[in-house]
């Protein structure tokens, strides 16, 4: 087995493009809207192509724009194969990719496998068909416990909150069986002991690679597989501080939670890889929220997926150690299964983290919870500093990079938004209790002062509000102006393909190091990060790129600032 420093400096030399691409998160509802009706949509999104072929980004990665009922924005499919109205027609995408393929941009659509909607065919049918038939054993119905079936048939909790199961009345108007749903009552989970569930996900996967993606993100890629008997759960949720699973050793985590990382998803995942692999050069990226890092190596092995978010580094405390740390265990961890590593700071479902780096580590919501009007207010300030710094530092790392909509604006996240505009199902399942993931998902701002919503359309409409300081954001503001987050983005995305730093050679540079900074060296690029609160004197060397825009006139870079410089 290779040392370290072996892993460190061998690492990612393949030429796959998915080892190395920058790849942006679209959230189709608020990216663009074409029609004017307050909601993103396909043509939308083609007429604002160019401006993601400036920024300099590889690959997109559409959040689900198929059929669905949206209880949960879409994470909620009616129909596989087809676009939702509310977004456009198939053939929009066809317009979308041959126009994104024209730029030299790659697309990445979003697979649910975990469960439909309930207003899917499969599980209206199944309603139908009764208890103990063939097609309710595309889900997982259960008899409920207790003298009249009036329990749940276990301890399960929905990630949003509340029971995950829900029971029916069935077609005679009788209480009748339970169905799981690990997330909301409008989700049901499908059973994947079901051999035809894996073949009708061969032909869905099929279908959207023979209209020409590049690839898939997985939808709770480490949930679908359940433990057989679905036994109680000992720990609810991952995500509880006082209980995480990392703590545990393999066999103990899957027994506490019975629904997480089983190894039976792991023959799933093959199936998936012998279908991708049938098509050319294409990939697939498992959402699978799995810590510590070893344990989620395991799902990029070589015949699984060719990718993983790394939510570990995306949740990594802001201080050097313990992102050395954890950069380290990815590169290690990954490249001892043959995987490049993935890098990731903000997405749909996290409070945006030009915001988040702004909250001091105790006050910060568990993953998945947004910012409650009754939580300490966020220094923003702090934390768009700190979120430039912070995406120059990964932006410079070797493997790939994932980017979501609005950060290369510098976008705060919306915490102002009042209770009734919130559409996230975690809000109403807690009855407010935790706020959900509405904030990092407000439309984004293009041109200032066009319409309410400062150009994502030209209505104004806006399906959830844009807070007063989304203006000051708006892209047009940024474009073209030195030391603007945009500019700034750019320019690393530039420097980054032209040193050819996600295959690059990269190891931790000590010699330019103390307790307050951290420093790699990748091909010929040094990447200093100054966590602070000293200013620190600039190595020799071409400046590249900075996140402090008057480097030069100082000679040292400032606290919570990044620079690149060519050795
Ligand atoms: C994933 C998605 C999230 C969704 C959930 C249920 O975690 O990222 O947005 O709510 O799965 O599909």
């Amino acid at each position: 087995m290779p040392s370290t420093n072996e892993f460190l400096t061998a690492f990612n030399k393949d030429a796959e493009w998915w080892r190395t691409s920058v790849i942006y998160q679209i959230y189709p509802r608020s990216f663009a809207d074409g029609d004017g009706d307050g909601l993103g949509d396909l043509q939308g999104i083609t007429s604002r192509l160019d401006s993601l072929a400036s920024l300099g980004i590889d690959a997109i990665w559409f959040s689900p724009f198929f059929k669905s009922p949206q209880k949960d924005a879409g994470y909620d499919i009616s129909d596989y194969r087809q676009i939702d109205p509310i977004f456009g027609t198939n053939e929009d995408f066809d317009v979308l990719i041959a126009k994104a393929k024209s730029l030299g941009i790659r697309i990445i659509v979003d697979i649910v496998p975990n469960h439909t909607s309930d207003q899917h065919e499969w599980f209206q049918v199944a309603l139908a068909a009764g208890k103990g038939s063939a097609e309710r054993d595309y889900y997982h119905f259960k008899d409920g416990k207790g003298e009249n079936g009036e329990l749940p048939p276990n301890n399960w909790q929905s990630i949003f909150g509340g029971p995950a199961w829900s029971r029916i009345t069935e077609a005679d108007g009788t209480l009748g069986q339970w169905y799981l749903h690990l997330f909301d009552s409008s989700q049901p989970d499908l059973n994947w002991e079901n051999p035809k569930i894996a073949d009708e996900f061969d032909e869905i996967l099929r279908f959207w690679l023979k209209k020409g993606v590049d690839g898939y993100r997985v939808d709770v890629a480490h949930g679908m597989v359940k433990r057989a008997g679905l036994p109680d759960a000992t720990i609810y949720d991952e995500n509880l501080r006082e209980k995480p699973i990392s703590n545990l050793t393999m066999a103990e985590a899957e027994l506490a939670v019975p629904y997480w990382g089983q190894p039976g998803v792991h023959d799933a995942i093959r199936r998936f890889r012998k279908v991708i692999d049938e098509f050319d050069d294409r990939a697939m990226c498992a959402e699978a929220s799995m810590s510590p890092l070893p344990r989620l190596a395991m799902w990029v092995r070589p015949d699984e997926y060719h990718q993983s978010f790394n939510f570990d580094y995306m949740h990594s405390a802001y201080e050097p150690a313990a992102l050395k740390k954890i950069i380290t265990d990815s590169i290690v961890e990954y490249g001892k299964v043959g995987a490049s590593s993935t890098w990731v700071m903000s997405n749909h479902d996290g409070i945006r983290h030009a915001t988040r780096l702004g909250i001091a580590p105790e006050n910060t919501p568990r993953p998945g919870d947004g910012i409650h009007p009754t939580d300490p207010v966020p220094d923003e300030a702090l934390g768009l500093r700190r979120a430039r710094a912070a995406t120059a530092f990964m932006l410079g790392l070797p493997g790939s990079s994932y980017l979501y909509q609005g950060e290369e604006l510098g976008l705060p996240e919306a915490w102002q938004l009042e209770g009734k505009y919130r559409q996230d199902p975690t809000y109403a399942r807690t009855k407010g209790k935790r706020i959900g993931r509405d904030g990092c998902r407000v439309p984004l701002p293009w041109e200032a002062g066009v319409g309410a919503a400062n150009g994502f359309n030209t209505t104004g409409n806006s399906w959830l509000p844009q807070p007063d300081n989304y203006r000051v954001f708006s892209r047009n503001l940024q474009e073209g102006v030195a030391g603007s987050t945009l500019e700034l983005y750019k320019r690393l995305l530039k420097e980054r393909k032209a040193f050819q730093l996600g295959a690059g050679a990269f190891r931790w540079a000590d010699e330019y190091q103390d307790k307050n900074t951290l420093a790699y060296v990748n091909n010929d690029v040094l990447v200093l990060f100054n966590f602070g609160p000293d200013a620190v004197v600039l190595p020799a060397g071409e400046v590249l790129v900075t996140t402090q825009h008057d480097l030069l006139v100082e000679g040292e870079l400032e606290h919570d600032q990044v620079v690149w410089i060519k050795l």
